[in-house]
């Protein structure tokens, strides 16, 4: 183990076990309790039986011929064809200028090379608990769809256990629980897309280029329905794209774009605990797994989307549509393909490049996108979660989620003494230090809420949670005006060797919420869930709530602690130190 730097020695004497780490992975330490596990081809459930979703591609094989046979047939109607006739395809006129401007081509092309990489990072994400669910208790069973095989029953088996690995050039880094470093990915270039697409939106509505997206006659849907059928007969319609859209294309790129987009970002910020404790019934009804169900459906859209956008792209004329959406213009040459072919390339060599760099650069990516994001990412935590759930909501199930418990000799004898020996250091910046024992906490006001835990991983569960509220203790160990942060170090240590901790900011330790907890569900709290102390700081992501709870340390910075950034994860598995989403 690394020796301490000198000024640790200042600090609570724990602090010397804080362990630094390096700047990039190093592959053969990284999670070494858990090797590479590949995920399996998705599985929904339908009932009680689960289908290989890889049935889809023959029965949409299927569909499409049939589809096709069907509009080829009804083209023969003339009542079909008289339909036609009146609803070509296009529904209304025309911006008064035709073409793709600049700045729409531009927009076009960050919109896509942004994609990608918001794409392959979800998946990195959702890699980290392969199973989605329309419950917030993610009982193992109850989920719809799963890229893992069942849970086992035959032992115990812990959220990180289920994390599965990608292929690198798939997932952004690929390796099994790396969601760390995929969701410093995911959320800046997310911040950058959004950036894109308010500019696009302005843009559409100072210049008049909304009318090609927003349908203005009910008339769009027979001409959609026209479209359709002329498509599915392979008898293409006449391409008006350089002046308007068709009925179907206009619909199309209006849900992508009004509807698709902001519920792909309304169903991201829910999944955040800050976000969906804030909103009442709201954050009920979509609480965090249905937000993240729908959030993957709208995944499956855009990739749908995309597939079926970049198919027509070449079957409709790649020609016209290279000149029209690379090079902004209306010719009978090639002029678009090279702009089309530098921009692939582009987006080519960008995604060959993200792992691997990842993997070599990983402090650094930490460091980007808390600086694109995580300011932003912070001041949901000025959100005050309020949200207090009842009895019947509390979980059957809680994903032990901790490999290493704490194994001490001095813990297994505070265990076997039913934590009588136990005490709770309390130092730093403070004008009381204190030592409390188990009986003086327990004494100590108590206060009950039942919340729900949202893990990083991506699961959910909700418990009722008993014990001494955080103020309480502020009020009793007074921080002075130096405390900006308090370090709780736990008694267990981390995978990667060194004492498990994590910084919070005093706001959080003066809300109503913060608790230490020494009760789950009205019982002692369990080993595997911290006993005999936890923090619940119920605006924050689960692994910011330290379990096994050794002492409380009031400081003014961190960075001489660890390896500076803020809490356990962050050193060493590059999250961030502020979650609230
Ligand atoms: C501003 C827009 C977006 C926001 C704020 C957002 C936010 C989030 C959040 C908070 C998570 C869960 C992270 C976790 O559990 O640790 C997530 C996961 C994910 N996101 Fe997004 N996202 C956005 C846009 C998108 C888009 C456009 C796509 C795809 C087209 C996408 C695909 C995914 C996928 C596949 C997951 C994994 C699902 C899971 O396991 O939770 N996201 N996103």
């Amino acid at each position: 183990m690394a020796t301490a730097p000198a000024s640790v020695r200042t600090h609570d004497p724990l602090a010397a076990d804080l362990t630094p780490a390096g700047a990039r992975i190093q592959l053969d330490e990284w999670n070494r309790y858990i090797p590479p596990r590949r995920p399996i081809v998705p599985h929904i459930r339908i009932g009680h039986r689960w289908i290989n979703v890889l049935w889809a591609v023959p029965i949409a094989a299927a569909a499409l011929i049939i589809l096709i046979a069907v509009a080829q047939e009804l083209r023969q109607i003339p009542a079909i064809e008289d339909f036609i006739r009146r609803y070509p395809g296009v529904a209304q006129a025309q911006p008064a200028v035709p073409g793709f401007p600049g700045w729409m081509r531009l927009q076009h092309f960050l919109n896509m090379f942004f994609m990608y990489f918001i794409m392959r990072a979800g998946i990195q994400i959702l890699a980290d608990h392969p199973r989605l669910y329309w419950n917030r208790d993610c009982t193992p069973g109850t989920e719809w769809l799963r890229f893992s095989h069942p849970v086992p029953a035959y032992r115990m088996w812990t959220a990180k256990d289920d994390a599965v690995s990608l292929p690198g050039w798939l997932g952004i880094p690929g390796l099994r629980h790396s969601i760390g470093l995929a969701r410093w990915w995911h959320f800046s270039v997310n911040f950058l897309w959004t950036v894109n697409g308010v500019a696009f939106f302005v843009l559409l509505f100072v210049t008049d280029q909304w009318m090609r997206l927003v349908p203005l006659t009910w008339e769009v849907f027979p001409n959609a329905l026209s479209t359709a059928i002329q498509y599915a007969s392979l008898n293409f319609p006449p391409p008006e794209p350089w002046s308007r859209f068709n009925g179907l294309q206009q619909l199309t790129y209006f849900f992508t774009f009004f509807i698709a987009a902001p519920v792909q970002i309304a169903m991201g910020l829910l999944q955040g605990p800050a976000f969906s404790n804030k909103l009442g019934w709201l954050g009920r009804v979509l609480n965090r797994q249905v937000a993240r169900s729908i959030h993957f459906l709208g995944f499956c859209w855009f990739v749908f989307f995309i597939a079926v956008h970049g198919v027509f792209v070449f079957i409709t004329g790649l020609r016209q549509n290279t000149n029209h959406m690379f090079a902004g213009v209306e010719s009978a040459h090639w002029v678009g393909l090279p702009y089309f072919i530098v921009a692939m390339a582009i987006i080519i060599v960008a995604w060959l490049w993200a792992s691997p760099f990842t993997i070599k650069h990983a402090r650094l990516v930490q460091k980007t996108g808390r600086f694109v994001i995580g300011g932003l990412k912070g001041l949901a935590e000025r959100w005050d979660p309020t949200s207090e759930l009842t009895e019947k909501d509390i979980s059957p199930h809680h994903w032990p989620n901790q490999h290493l418990l704490p194994d001490s000799p001095e813990y297994k004898a505070m265990l076997a003494g039913g934590f009588a020996d136990y005490r709770l250091r309390i130092g730093g910046l403070v004008e009381h230090p204190q030592e409390f024992s188990f009986a003086d906490l327990k004494a100590m006001p108590k206060q009950s809420q039942i919340t729900t835990h949202f893990c990083i991983q991506g699961w959910s569960g909700v418990a009722k949670w008993s014990g001494v509220p955080m103020r309480h203790i502020v009020e009793l160990v007074r921080p002075t005006k130096q405390a900006r942060y308090a370090v709780f170090y736990s008694m267990a240590f981390g995978d990667d060797g060194g004492r498990y901790y994590e910084v919070h900011p005093m706001k959080n330790l003066r809300h109503k919420l913060t608790l230490l907890a020494y009760e789950m569900n009205d019982e002692p709290l369990r080993v595997m869930h911290g006993a005999p102390l936890r923090l619940r700081c119920e605006n924050e992501l689960g692994f910011r709530m330290v379990k096994w709870l050794a002492a409380i340390e009031f400081v003014h910075d961190y960075a001489d602690l660890g390896a500076g950034q803020g809490g356990y994860n962050d050193d060493h598995e590059f999250y961030g130190h502020r979650m609230p989403i």
